[in-house]
């Protein structure tokens, strides 16, 4: 075989982000319809015994930052290369053609490299385990972020919401009717850089760590049960409150902070920021299609650039 493909798609953050990089548990859904598509072809070597692969990102941009950094993809290879016995003296080009928005907490980096990962076992014919495709893609979000809690390697490559926690994945079966809107606020932010902010700001205060890991695991916990009980007021108080404790952290902006008012304002249950924060998206809850219609409305009158509606329900079920 001369090329293989590979596919993933993007992820949103419901509660529970940089709290998860520290071991709490978080909350996150697939986004099926932004998708990522890799493909990997065989080429001639190039006479200089320069780079026998090279990845070539295609899909909307401005980028804010680049999804793939140069040294998470030769971490990943070198990973691959461990993993599978991929000879050097094999010429790829990897193009990943991705629909998933760069620097808006979505999952860009982590699906772009789900998908070459999975791209380049299609055209060597390796059938690569879950664990390894998760070990690979990491290798790469470690760079990605700074310090990777796992959570955008599984959850861009899961077919179900995920409550993830320190590398332990429980799928969720939920029949929760609401809709969670997520609204990009036109700006993109670092992962890597918002990481680091946190890191900082811990470094010297335990206490601070300790609070923020334990209030935010509560928060997650209790998601849970509201999404089993279909708690739509209880899921939201607690997406609200996680805001705040995002933002008390220093990772929210004016614009995602209008937002999430607009949201309340406009009688969702909940909004908060989502993902690694300093720009990027926020995400609101909304009762049904109709209400979720209407929220996503709302929020491009209040600036949100482009909107989309995720419902919390399996994969194969939420394509329409
Ligand atoms: C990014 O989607 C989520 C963070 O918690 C980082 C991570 O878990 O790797 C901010």
């Amino acid at each position: 075989m001369d090329s293989g493909t590979g596919r993933a798609h993007g992820k949103a953050i419901l509660l529970g982000e940089h709290a998860v990089v520290y071991g709490a548990p978080a909350l996150a859904v697939p986004i099926p319809f932004l998708t990522a598509t890799a493909r990997a072809t065989r080429v001639p070597c190039p006479d200089d015994g320069g780079e026998g692969i090279s990845f070539t990102i295609a899909g909307p941009g401005p980028a804010a930052s680049a999804p793939l950094p140069g040294d998470g993809t030769r971490q990943m290879l070198a990973e691959f290369r461990e993993a599978t016995g991929f000879s050097d003296d094999l010429c790829v080009d990897v193009v990943v053609d991705c629909a998933v928005p760069q620097g808006r907490g979505l999952g860009s980096s982590a699906a772009c490299a789900r998908a070459a990962v999975l791209a380049l076992a299609d055209l060597c014919g390796f059938g690569l385990d879950a664990a390894t495709v998760f070990r690979l893609v990491q290798a790469s979000e470690n760079v990605a972020h700074g310090r990777a809690s796992g959570i955008d390697a599984v959850a861009t490559g899961s077919d179900s919401p995920v409550l993830f926690r320190s590398g332990v994945v429980q799928e969720l079966s939920t029949n929760f009717e609401g809709r969670f809107v997520i609204a990009d606020s036109g700006v993109g932010g670092s992962t890597k850089e918002a990481v680091e902010l946190v890191r900082r700001r811990f470094e010297h205060d335990a206490q601070a760590k300790e609070e923020f890991v334990s209030r935010a695991s509560g928060l997650t916990g209790g998601a849970v049960r509201d999404l089993e009980q279909g708690d739509l007021a209880g899921l939201g108080a607690r997406l609200t409150e996680n805001h705040v404790l995002l933002q008390e952290l220093g990772l929210s902006t004016d614009r995602i902070d209008r937002l999430v008012a607009a949201a309340l304002m406009a009688g969702s249950p909940g909004a908060k920021i989502s993902g690694g924060g300093l720009g990027g998206c926020v995400i609101a809850l909304a009762g049904g299609p109709g209400a979720a219609e209407e929220l996503g409305r709302t929020l491009r009158e209040a600036g949100a650039t482009r909107t989309w509606i995720v419902p919390m329900r399996r994969l194969a079920s939420h394509v329409d």
